[in-house]
């Protein structure tokens, strides 16, 4: 099987890391060469990124929709471990976030439409083969990151989640013809999940 680009997606806590893992693991076993990535990036602008998701750095959520289409750019193309170049050499890309999320999240904060146009009309960012969208209630999500970690990023409240979570639903709905993207119910055992979810895959051929 060729290379493919698999997207993860979902709110805080959903259950995307998780998940990517286990695909990544299975489709080694059936031997894939596989490449886990995610975003933000390791790259100079993620860390910028991340500086402002934890509070350290404050920017609006105008300057955050950029700062991610930036990372996202920068994601595709870089020369080592880009995913332009990870593709090309043969390997599946799994990647934990991609533009939905800039959609779901920044387009629901700041405008819809420019969020979308500037990851969906811009030619250095690659449309995925395939999104999975991991959908869990923020209650939930929130329970499962109380347990897991101490510290708290700038989107991880109910509030700005349960709207989150309604824009992801609208994103896909207005996506729907143009993108492959699966819903996957995130409140079920780990297992049972990972099923449904290397089933879908293998309907990639
Ligand atoms: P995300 O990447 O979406 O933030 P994670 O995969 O890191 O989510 O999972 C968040 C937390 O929930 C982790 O502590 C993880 O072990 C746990 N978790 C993941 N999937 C499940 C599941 N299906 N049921 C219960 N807990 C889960
Ligand atoms: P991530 O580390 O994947 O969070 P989690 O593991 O808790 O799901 O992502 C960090 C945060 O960045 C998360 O709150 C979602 C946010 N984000 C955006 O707001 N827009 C984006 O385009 C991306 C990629 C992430």
């Amino acid at each position: 099987m060729r290379g493919r680009f698999i997207v993860f997606e979902g709110i805080d806590g959903s259950g995307k890391t998780t998940q990517a893992r286990l695909l990544a693991n299975r489709l080694e076993e059936n031997g894939a060469s596989v490449v886990m990535t995610a975003e933000p990036t390791e790259l100079p602008t993620g860390k910028a990124l991340r500086a402002a998701l934890g509070g350290k750095a404050k920017k609006s959520e105008c300057e955050m929709a950029v700062l991610f289409v930036e990372d996202r750019i920068a994601h595709n193309i870089a020369p080592v471990g880009g995913i332009e170049e990870l593709l090309e050499s043969g390997a599946w890309v799994i990647c934990d976030r991609y533009y939905y999320s800039t959609l779901a999240y920044q387009g629901q904060s700041t405008d819809y439409e420019w969020v979308k146009s500037m990851n969906l009309r811009c030619p250095q960012i690659r449309k995925p083969d395939l999104c999975i969208y991991v959908d869990l209630l923020p209650e939930q999500s929130l329970e499962r990151i109380s347990k897991g970690r101490e510290t708290v990023e700038i989107y991880e409240n109910i509030e700005t989640l349960s709207k989150v979570r309604e824009q992801f639903l609208s994103v896909i709905r207005d996506l729907g013809e143009t993108d492959n993207i699966c819903i996957v119910d995130g409140y079920r055992g780990v297992d049972e999940i990972s099923e449904d979810i290397y089933a879908i895959v293998s309907l990639l051929g």
